[in-house]
């Protein structure tokens, strides 16, 4: 894992609120976690006053407003805005989601944001994924195969390809496996959600050959079975996917090929 200065083990102090424009009549207040290396000062929340009659629908709006007309050092990662890069997760109202696909209008009250739990902050909003990019990569995230290489793609018949559904949707967010007791005490050594449905997802593919070779990988009392259904994964996750059926079928492999 990357050289990282931690905040304080504290809650985050009350920080400064930022008022809106005079004459906004449609306020709502975000109250966002905000922490800086560079300074060395404990985690702190503030609050920005936003007026909703100039700003877009969606979470992402309101914090890129933010950023753009309040506060320019408010940090945080998107990319796509339309839930398909999985950069913009984050907790907000409580819950590990995308800001570009949640709704204001879904959040009652003050708009509560916070980077995704139990990371590592490199800044503000933005959680360090060097570990979880590193234990994806322990899974060989890609088709391998003995038989020569074809002249043209390897097919599927359309049953064997329907059983990627609900796999090759994940766009690695970490929605699932931030929001993972387990994976919170355990996440060192513990593969987590997001990276065994991402191991199932090849496993479960027609066109790889290496099914034995990627169950030996995962046969070990942390990698895989560390898992205990708390489903908090299949909750929370924004594309409406099901880890923790991924999961479960993985295991059930294990006990059919013993
Ligand atoms: S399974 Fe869902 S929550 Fe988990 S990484 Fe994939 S898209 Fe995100
Ligand atoms: S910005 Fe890409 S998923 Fe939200």
């Amino acid at each position: 894992m990357a050289e990282l200065t931690l905040p304080a083990n504290s809650k985050p102090v009350t920080g400064k609120t930022w008022k809106a424009a005079a004459g906004a009549k449609n306020i709502r207040n975000f109250r966002i976690y905000r922490w800086d290396p560079d300074t060395g000062a404990n985690p702190r929340i503030d609050t920005y006053e936003v007026d909703l009659d100039t700003c877009g629908p969606m979470i992402l709006d309101a914090i890129i407003k933010i950023k753009n007309e309040i506060d320019s050092t408010l940090t945080f990662r998107r990319s796509c805005r339309e839930g398909v890069c999985g950069s913009c997760a984050m907790n907000i109202d409580g819950t590990n989601t995308l800001a570009c696909t949640k709704f204001i209008a879904e959040v009652k009250g003050d708009v509560k944001i916070y980077p995704l739990p139990h990371m590592p902050v490199v800044k503000d909003l933005v959680p360090d994924l060097t570990h979880i990019f590193a234990q994806y990569e322990t899974i060989e995230p890609w088709l391998k195969s003995d038989t020569p290489p074809q002249t043209r793609e390897r097919l599927q018949t359309p049953e064997e390809r329907a059983k990627l559904d609900g796999l090759w949707e994940c766009i690695l967010c970490f929605s699932c496996s931030t929001s993972c007791p387990s994976y919170w005490w355990n996440g060192d050594r513990y593969l987590g959600p997001a990276i065994l449905l991402q191991a199932y997802r090849f496993i479960a593919d027609s066109r790889d050959e290496a099914t034995g070779e990627r169950l030996d990988a995962l046969e070990d009392p942390f990698r895989l079975y560390r898992c205990h259904t708390i489903m908090n994964c299949t909750k929370t996750c924004p594309k409406g996917l099901n880890p923790a059926k991924a999961i479960g079928e993985i295991k059930k492999l294990m006990v059919e090929r013993r």
